[in-house]
Protein backbone atom coordinates (compact mmCIF):
# COMPACT_ATOMS: atom_id res chain seq x y z
CA UNK A 1 0.00 0.00 0.00
CA UNK A 2 2.91 2.39 0.82
CA UNK A 3 4.55 1.82 -2.31
CA UNK A 4 1.34 2.41 -4.31
CA UNK A 5 0.06 5.21 -2.41
CA UNK A 6 4.32 6.72 -2.78
CA UNK A 7 3.50 5.97 -6.96
CA UNK A 8 -0.25 8.12 -6.58
CA UNK A 9 1.53 10.77 -5.12
CA UNK A 10 3.93 11.10 -7.61
CA UNK A 11 2.35 10.83 -10.43
CA UNK A 12 -0.05 13.62 -8.30
CA UNK A 13 2.61 16.27 -7.63
CA UNK A 14 4.18 15.65 -11.38
CA UNK A 15 1.09 16.72 -12.75
CA UNK A 16 -0.07 19.15 -10.74
CA UNK A 17 3.01 21.59 -10.96
CA UNK A 18 2.81 21.17 -14.40
CA UNK A 19 -0.61 22.22 -14.56
CA UNK A 20 -0.25 24.95 -12.30
CA UNK A 21 3.14 25.95 -13.52
CA UNK A 22 1.95 26.18 -17.16
CA UNK A 23 -1.06 28.20 -15.89
CA UNK A 24 0.69 30.34 -14.14
CA UNK A 25 3.65 31.22 -17.08
CA UNK A 26 0.34 31.03 -19.81
CA UNK A 27 -0.82 33.82 -17.54
CA UNK A 28 1.50 36.58 -18.98
CA UNK A 29 1.65 35.00 -22.29
CA UNK A 30 -0.50 35.56 -25.71
CA UNK A 31 -4.00 33.47 -27.58
CA UNK A 32 -1.56 31.31 -29.76
CA UNK A 33 0.62 29.75 -26.83
CA UNK A 34 -2.22 29.30 -24.57
CA UNK A 35 -4.28 27.31 -27.27
CA UNK A 36 -1.17 25.66 -27.97
CA UNK A 37 -0.75 24.24 -24.36
CA UNK A 38 -4.27 23.80 -23.56
CA UNK A 39 -4.74 20.22 -24.29
CA UNK A 40 -1.50 19.54 -22.25
CA UNK A 41 -3.03 21.21 -19.68
CA UNK A 42 -5.77 19.34 -19.78
CA UNK A 43 -4.31 15.67 -19.67
CA UNK A 44 -2.19 17.05 -16.53
CA UNK A 45 -5.43 17.89 -14.60
CA UNK A 46 -6.98 15.42 -15.34
CA UNK A 47 -3.99 12.87 -14.25
CA UNK A 48 -3.57 15.42 -11.20
CA UNK A 49 -7.30 14.87 -10.01
CA UNK A 50 -7.73 11.14 -10.61
CA UNK A 51 -4.20 10.26 -8.38
CA UNK A 52 -5.77 13.19 -6.10
CA UNK A 53 -9.03 11.36 -5.84
CA UNK A 54 -7.18 7.78 -5.50
CA UNK A 55 -5.17 9.52 -2.75
CA UNK A 56 -8.26 11.10 -1.29
CA UNK A 57 -9.71 7.35 -0.95
CA UNK A 58 -6.71 5.42 -0.01
CA UNK A 59 -4.95 8.21 3.00
CA UNK A 60 -8.14 10.07 3.92
CA UNK A 61 -11.32 8.00 3.59
CA UNK A 62 -14.14 9.06 5.77
CA UNK A 63 -12.08 11.65 7.66
CA UNK A 64 -13.19 14.97 9.18
CA UNK A 65 -10.46 16.77 10.43
CA UNK A 66 -9.29 20.01 9.57
CA UNK A 67 -6.10 18.59 6.97
CA UNK A 68 -9.02 16.66 5.09
CA UNK A 69 -11.24 19.82 5.10
CA UNK A 70 -8.09 21.84 4.16
CA UNK A 71 -7.65 19.66 1.06
CA UNK A 72 -11.09 19.79 0.15
CA UNK A 73 -10.77 23.02 0.21
CA UNK A 74 -8.05 23.10 -2.51
CA UNK A 75 -9.21 20.23 -4.21
CA UNK A 76 -12.47 22.28 -5.21
CA UNK A 77 -10.54 25.17 -6.15
CA UNK A 78 -8.76 23.08 -8.56
CA UNK A 79 -11.79 21.87 -10.00
CA UNK A 80 -13.43 25.23 -10.48
CA UNK A 81 -9.63 25.90 -12.11
CA UNK A 82 -10.52 23.39 -14.80
CA UNK A 83 -13.66 24.50 -15.37
CA UNK A 84 -12.97 28.06 -15.89
CA UNK A 85 -9.97 26.47 -18.57
CA UNK A 86 -12.59 24.23 -20.32
CA UNK A 87 -15.55 26.44 -20.36
CA UNK A 88 -13.48 30.11 -21.29
CA UNK A 89 -11.29 28.55 -24.56
CA UNK A 90 -12.81 32.25 -26.67
CA UNK A 91 -10.68 34.36 -23.96
CA UNK A 92 -7.42 32.14 -22.48
CA UNK A 93 -5.55 34.56 -21.46
CA UNK A 94 -8.34 35.76 -19.00
CA UNK A 95 -9.05 32.21 -18.48
CA UNK A 96 -5.60 31.16 -17.29
CA UNK A 97 -5.36 34.46 -15.25
CA UNK A 98 -8.23 33.54 -13.40
CA UNK A 99 -7.18 29.70 -13.16
CA UNK A 100 -3.72 30.93 -11.98
CA UNK A 101 -5.52 32.58 -8.97
CA UNK A 102 -7.47 29.21 -8.35
CA UNK A 103 -4.75 27.07 -8.11
CA UNK A 104 -2.74 29.16 -6.45
CA UNK A 105 -4.87 28.79 -3.77
CA UNK A 106 -4.99 24.49 -4.30
CA UNK A 107 -1.23 24.24 -4.07
CA UNK A 108 -1.30 26.62 -0.31
CA UNK A 109 -3.94 24.09 1.02
CA UNK A 110 -2.23 20.85 -0.62
CA UNK A 111 1.05 22.06 1.35
CA UNK A 112 -0.46 23.48 4.35
CA UNK A 113 -2.83 20.55 4.81
CA UNK A 114 -0.40 18.16 6.93
CA UNK A 115 0.08 20.71 9.57
CA UNK A 116 -3.56 21.46 9.78
CA UNK A 117 -4.39 20.19 13.37
C1 LIG B 1 -9.36 17.51 -7.34
C2 LIG B 1 -8.09 17.87 -7.15
C3 LIG B 1 -7.21 17.32 -6.06
C4 LIG B 1 -7.46 16.36 -5.09
C5 LIG B 1 -8.73 15.54 -4.86
C6 LIG B 1 -6.25 16.26 -4.28
C7 LIG B 1 -6.07 15.40 -3.19
C8 LIG B 1 -4.93 15.31 -2.44
C9 LIG B 1 -4.78 14.46 -1.30
C10 LIG B 1 -5.87 13.51 -0.73
C11 LIG B 1 -3.52 14.62 -0.80
C12 LIG B 1 -2.92 13.97 0.48
C13 LIG B 1 -2.03 12.81 0.10
C14 LIG B 1 -1.29 12.25 1.31
O1 LIG B 1 -1.36 12.81 2.42
O2 LIG B 1 -0.62 11.22 1.15
C15 LIG B 1 -2.86 15.60 -1.65
C16 LIG B 1 -1.56 16.04 -1.49
C17 LIG B 1 -0.91 16.91 -2.33
N1 LIG B 1 -1.45 17.56 -3.42
FE1 LIG B 1 -3.38 17.37 -4.10
N2 LIG B 1 -5.31 17.14 -4.78
C18 LIG B 1 -5.85 17.80 -5.86
C19 LIG B 1 -5.22 18.76 -6.66
C20 LIG B 1 -3.89 19.13 -6.53
C21 LIG B 1 -3.22 20.05 -7.44
C22 LIG B 1 -3.84 20.75 -8.64
C23 LIG B 1 -1.94 20.19 -6.99
C24 LIG B 1 -0.93 21.10 -7.63
C25 LIG B 1 0.36 21.08 -7.44
C26 LIG B 1 -1.79 19.33 -5.83
C27 LIG B 1 -0.63 19.16 -5.08
C28 LIG B 1 -0.48 18.35 -3.99
C29 LIG B 1 0.75 18.20 -3.24
C30 LIG B 1 2.09 18.91 -3.52
C31 LIG B 1 0.49 17.30 -2.19
C32 LIG B 1 1.47 16.81 -1.11
C33 LIG B 1 1.30 17.70 0.12
C34 LIG B 1 2.20 17.24 1.26
O3 LIG B 1 2.06 16.08 1.72
O4 LIG B 1 3.01 18.05 1.73
N3 LIG B 1 -3.00 18.71 -5.58
N4 LIG B 1 -3.73 15.99 -2.64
Amino acid sequence: MHILVMVLLSVHALAGVFWVGSTLALSHSYFELTAKLFRAQMVAAVFAVVAGLALWGIVIRGAQDPMAHTLAVGALLALLAAGVQGSMRRMPVRSQRIAAVLLSGTVVCMVIAPYMT
